[in-house]
């Protein structure tokens, strides 16, 4: 059979269409509500999102910027995925005192650990301002557009601050529509629970991004508030939060074709990306990211193993590279395998058709093309400059002197470079923090030979032919740039506090560039940023004109159709089923997995894929406790539905027909990794930690009773 590709464009023609497909804005979800009850949901749509009372919005948290939890219970408990806490509880581990490897459960509230640098935030309430906008920007495009429209947020910011709220003012379908989002931001959160590495990441790299799988990837934490239930600083005299509404938790398992659905923060999708933009994907930025990271992961990995201290420095980031270096590769792999690009140039086609003549989008196809032919030659450069150059601890740290070079050009005002420069050693020490020295020198130097063997040669910075070459070249490049490391690493003041004092009190105009480290830094970047730059901020301005008109044609095009906009962080809700699929012809993978698969796949000494002794004892001797499922006998670890959910999601809340949660979201499939450009209906699956394997864990394996007494469980 044929691949199906599904068009892009989400279209539910009307009701009774399955409806998987779709990130749907929970204030407009009364237009979904009638195709959510038949596919089994239960509750009111004002249960879902209401204005005046309290509803399941009030619960779906945004997590640390990046990722979605869900509270749990009426003394402001939240739960979250393992990946998502995995830097505060990495950040909170020492070698005496490893959450991270052994796993923590809090057995009472004053043993909850702070975690400095994470919050959370609640949605309050969204203002469509999309006239608002129209009116403020009238015609203006590009540069000016943008300026104005930041200058109005500002406004708005100061206004909502003055309230105690944060606004996020967002463009939905390209631009064609604008919302300002109200939040409220609590800082006090507290780790309450997390399973060791070994559950909470089982698996790793290698399941990782695949199903069929059996990571228990969650951990939980507290939000605390102020004596009015307000946020405030971390504070020994603040109390648990008192939420809005906490979900109920369900112990009842799930079958196939049950109503799943899936409440959280998406972060980014490409939905509407033309042909032009995946032809760029998979041939130009997805290739060279993946290059540059392989070699990253490599040598941090290789210092990783040699010493303990050095893994909890560098995990958490190694974890986020490795996870979106797998992303990457999975999705150029399915972008070609399910030829996305031909499908698109095939709905281009008809868009044309459409179009007829028309003065603005017969136009938009040739646009993008002169766009995107304008800006290929310059798209390594960019990525490498992001993905190799600036990752050194080094180099970020020589990095912040290009902001004050320009303010020495600028003439700025003495008092405003003084702070400025103040402030490098706040981010020396930051970067200093989490860097090892032999880590960090192979980085530099391999990057470094990166940048010179794959930068057009015609956009190479000076120094490498003017410098690095002239003192220390020979005919193996890699040894040239390891002499040149080492010159850098033992002659600049930049890797020591107190040299850094010296340097920066005695800083001015000439001086700047006489630490060896500053001067190769601002060399690259100022090639970089007087040349460069703009190319890709020119093409993202274009690009975002050409996309505006191209939305609103497919807008008309598709009149009295429901659409959805591409996530962007904002609040979503997707609806469907727990659903097996077949991966390709004669493989079938079933919904679930199972404790006894997780006993498969235990691999004693691999770091992925070890278990510790109390949890083998317990799998073998299948003490699964009141959390086995009743009709299979087993403990269900993981589950699939096909929701559709991107990176943003993870962490979020799945929850049945009856409003009560059933798992934690926490990745995508194999077969699906197109899924962020293109949604394919066949494949495309969510998976979940089921909450009963989660609830096991915290249970048997770390003993967290005390958290389970506030949950409030249906069974
Ligand atoms: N792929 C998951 C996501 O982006 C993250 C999984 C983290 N686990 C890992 N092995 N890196 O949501």
């Amino acid at each position: 059979m044929k691949k199906l590709v599904v068009v892009a464009i989400a279209i539910l023609a009307s009701l009774g269409v399955r409806a998987d497909e779709g990130m749907w804005l929970p204030f407009l979800i009364n237009q979904n509500y009638e195709a959510m009850q038949k596919m089994g949901f239960k509750l009111s749509s004002e249960e879902l999102y209401s204005i005046n009372k309290s509803s399941m919005k009030d619960a779906i948290v945004h997590f640390g910027g990046g990722c979605t939890a869900e509270i749990i219970s009426k003394e402001g408990l939240v739960l979250t995925n393992h990946h998502c806490g995995y830097d505060a509880i990495a950040g909170l581990s020492t070698v005496e005192k490893n959450y991270l490897m052994n796993g923590f459960a809090a057995q009472s509230r004053d043993l909850e650990l702070p975690c400095p640098n994470l919050s959370v935030r609640f949605f309050v309430r969204v203002e469509d301002v999309t006239d608002k906008v129209a009116k403020i920007t009238k015609k203006l495009k590009g540069d000016a557009f943008d300026k104005k429209l930041e200058k109005w947020v500002k406004q708005m910011e100061a206004e909502q601050k003055a309230l105690g709220y944060e606004v996020d003012v967002k463009p939905f379908f390209g631009g064609n529509k604008y919302y300002m989002m109200v939040f409220e931001r609590f800082t006090d959160i507290r780790l309450v629970a997390t399973p060791q590495e070994n559950l909470g990441k089982f698996g790793g790299d290698t399941d990782n991004w695949m199903w069929p799988r059996h990571t228990c990837d969650f951990s939980m934490f507290r939000i605390y508030s102020n004596q009015d239930n307000k946020p405030a600083a971390y504070s020994k005299n603040n109390r648990p939060y008192q939420p809005k509404y906490s979900l109920p938790v369900s112990l009842k398992g799930v079958q196939e074709g049950d109503y799943a659905m899936v409440y959280g923060y998406p972060g980014r999708t490409q939905r509407y990306l033309s042909s032009y933009g995946v032809d760029l994907a998979i041939n130009e930025s997805n290739p060279a990211v993946v290059k540059i990271r392989t070699k990253r992961l490599g040598i941090m990995r290789e210092e990783m193993d040699k010493d303990e201290a050095t893994n909890l420095k560098y995990a958490s980031n190694y974890a986020s590279i490795a996870n979106y270096w797998k992303y990457f590769i999975g999705q150029t792999e399915q972008l070609k395998a399910q030829h996305v690009m031909e499908t698109k140039q095939k709905q281009e086609a008809d868009y044309l058709k459409w179009a007829n003549g028309d003065k603005v989008y017969s136009h938009v196809m040739d646009n993008y093309k002169a766009a995107y032919d304008a800006y290929r030659p310059f798209v390594k450069h960019g990525t490498y400059y992001r993905e190799a150059f600036m990752t050194p601890a080094l180099t970020k740290i020589a990095a912040g002197f290009y902001a004050i070079m320009d303010m020495y050009k600028k003439k700025e005002a003495p008092e405003k470079i003084t702070e400025a420069i103040a402030k490098l050693k706040t981010s020396q020490k930051a970067a200093l923090k989490n860097m090892d020295l032999m880590t960090d020198k192979k980085l530099f130097s391999a990057m470094n030979l990166l940048l010179y063997q794959d930068v057009p040669k015609d956009q190479q910075p000076s120094i490498f032919s003017d410098d690095v070459f002239k003192r220390f070249g020979s005919a193996d490049w890699q040894k040239t740039f390891n002499d040149y490391t080492e010159y850098i690493y033992s002659n600049t003041a930049l890797l020591d506090a107190d040299k850094m004092a010296t340097l920066l009190s005695n800083l001015n105009e000439t001086n700047i560039t006489n630490d060896v480290a500053v001067n190769y830094a601002l060399n690259i970047m100022s090639n970089y940023k007087d040349n460069y730059e703009k190319k890709g901020l020119d093409f993202a301005a274009q690009k975002a004109d050409i996309d505006k008109a191209f939305i609103a044609g497919l807008m008309k095009k598709n009149e009295g159709k429901l659409m959805y906009p591409d996530a962007n962080s904002t609040q979503r809700i997707t609806y469907g089923q727990v659903k097996a699929y077949q991966p390709k012809d004669a493989v079938a993978f079933n919904y679930y997995t199972t404790a006894e698969g997780l006993l498969e796949k235990y691999k004693a000494g691999d770091a992925e894929f070890d278990l510790q002794p109390n949890i083998l004892d317990l799998l073998r001797n299948k003490d699964y406790g009141d959390y086995a499922d009743k009709k299979l006998g087993t403990l269900v670890t993981c589950f699939i539905t096909n929701n559709d959910i991107t990176g943003g999601n993870s962490g979020s809340p799945v929850i049945n027909g009856n409003g009560e949660l059933i798992g934690a979201a926490f990745d995508g499939n194999w077969e699906a990794m197109s899924g962020d450009i293109s949604f394919d209906q066949k494949y495309k699956r969510t998976i979940v930690a089921d909450v009963r394997y989660i609830m096991w864990v915290l249970d048997k394996v770390l003993g967290g009773h005390a958290i389970m007494d506030e949950i409030n469980f249906k069974k």
